[in-house]
C-alpha cells in the first residue's frame, strides 16, 4: 500500500464476516440476547437520550455504577469503546519507538496488532505444548528484558487457560512496566480468578474488563480498565474526547446495575461448557481446559468446512502451522446442533 508507513507493511484490513444466522460459534458472544427488562428499560429510555448533545465525555454515571460493583473509587476506572480502545490508549500512552511487550501465545490477536501501531516491539512467550501458561518462560523474559508492558489474557483467548493469582503477583514483582491483566472472560471461569482487588497493592497492574461477553453487549461496544488512580489517568490522557456514545453508556449502566441477571446465563454457559467438553472428548476429539465461554479443539481436516457448509461457524486458527478451532459455548440448542454435526461427520 504505497502511504503505508515502513514499519506496517504487512498489514491487512481486519475484515470478520457479519453473520447474523446459522449456529455463530465463532466470536465468544454470547448466545443470549439481551434481556427483556433491558429491552423494556431501553424502549422506555431511548427517546429521552439528547442525541443533539455530546454524550458525557467522562461516563459519570456509568463509572460510578462500575465502581460500586468492584468496590473502588470511580478515579480507578475508565471506559473505551471496548476494552480494544483501551488496549490501544495504554499502549499508545506508554510506548516508545521499539519498546519492548510481553504478548503470551497464542493469544488475542489484538495485543500485537496494537502493539505494532504504536510503534513497540512485540515478544512472544509461546505458551505449553499442552497450551497452559509458560510462567517460567515469560518470568525469565520479565528478567531480561524488562519490557514496558506483559499482558496476561486471564482466561487466555483462544486456549481458555488461566494463571494462577501467585504467577501473577509474582510478574507484577518481577516488573519494572505496566501488567496487563485482560478479564475479558473472568466471569466465565468456574470459581472467580479476578486480580481486581490487588490494584490497591501493585501501582503497576491494570485489569480489563469488558461488556462484549458476558454481558452479552457485544454491540455496544463498551469496556473498563481497572487500576491505581495514576494509571488510569494515563489512559484517559491519551482517551479520545466524547468516546462512548449515549447509547452505550445508558445500556452498560443498566447491565452492570443488574450483574445478577447475567451471571445467571453465566453460570448456563459454564454447565454447558463441561457438557459439550465431555461429548468432544467421548467422540474422540482432543480438547483443552477452558475456563472461559469457548473450548480449544483439534478436529481432523476438512470438518470445519463441512460445519461451515452446515452454516455452524467456528473459529480455524493456525499454531506452527497446525490447525486448531476455537468454538463458543452456544445455547443448549446450539451445542446440540454442533455435536450432532460432529457426531455425523465422524461416522
Ligand atoms: C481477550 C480479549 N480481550 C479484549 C477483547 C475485546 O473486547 P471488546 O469487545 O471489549 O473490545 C476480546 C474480544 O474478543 C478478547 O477476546
Amino acid at each position: 500500500m504505497r502511504f503505508l508507513r515502513n514499519r506496517f507493511s504487512g498489514l491487512k484490513p481486519y475484515h470478520s464476516a457479519y453473520l447474523t444466522e446459522g449456529t455463530i460459534l465463532n466470536s465468544n458472544e454470547s448466545p443470549y440476547g439481551a434481556p427483556q427488562e433491558l429491552m423494556n428499560y431501553m424502549k422506555e429510555n431511548v427517546g429521552q437520550l439528547l442525541v443533539n448533545r455530546y454524550p458525557d465525555t467522562d461516563s459519570t454515571k456509568l463509572i460510578e455504577a462500575i465502581s460500586k460493583a468492584y468496590d473502588v473509587k470511580c478515579e480507578n476506572v475508565s471506559c473505551g469503546v471496548g476494552s480494544d480502545e483501551l488496549i490501544d490508549c495504554i499502549l499508545a500512552s506508554v510506548l516508545d519507538e521499539d519498546d519492548k511487550v510481553l504478548i503470551p501465545h497464542p493469544s488475542f490477536s489484538m495485543y500485537s496488532e496494537f502493539t505494532l501501531l504504536n510503534s513497540g516491539l512485540g515478544i512472544k512467550v509461546p505458551l505449553k505444548e499442552d497450551f497452559t501458561y509458560d510462567v517460567e518462560a515469560m518470568k525469565a523474559v520479565v528478567e531480561k528484558e524488562q519490557p514496558k508492558v506483559v499482558f496476561i489474557c486471564n482466561p487466555n483467548n483462544p486456549t481458555g487457560c488461566v494463571m494462577a493469582q501467585e504467577d501473577i503477583e509474582a510478574i507484577l514483582k518481577l516488573s519494572n512496566g505496566l501488567v496487563i491483566v485482560d478479564e475479558a472472560y473472568e466471569d466465565f471461569a468456574s470459581e472467580s480468578i479476578s486480580v481486581i482487588p490487588l490494584i490497591h497493592q501493585y501501582d503497576n497492574l491494570i485489569v480489563l474488563r469488558t461488556f462484549s461477553k458476558a454481558y452479552a453487549l457485544a454491540g455496544a461496544r463498551v469496556g473498563y480498565a481497572i487500576a491505581g488512580k495514576e494509571l488510569i489517568d494515563l489512559i484517559d490522557a491519551v482517551k479520545p474526547p466524547y468516546n462512548l456514545n449515549l447509547f452505550s453508556q445508558m445500556v452498560a449502566t443498566w447491565a452492570i446495575e443488574h450483574k445478577e441477571v447475567f451471571r445467571a446465563n453465566a453460570k448456563k454457559i459454564i454447565s454447558q461448557r463441561a457438557y459439550v467438553v465431555e461429548s468432544l472428548k467421548s467422540l474422540g476429539f482432543k480438547t483443552y481446559s477452558s475456563e472461559a465461554n469457548f473450548i480449544w479443539v483439534e478436529l481432523p481436516d476438512g470438518y470445519f468446512e463441512a460445519l461451515r457448509e452446515r452454516k455452524i461457524y467456528i473459529r480455524q486458527m493456525a499454531v506452527e502451522n497446525k490447525n486448531y478451532y476455537r468454538i463458543t459455548i452456544g445455547s443448549p440448542e446450539e451445542n446440540e446442533i454442533l455435536l450432532t454435526a460432529l457426531k455425523e461427520l465422524s461416522v
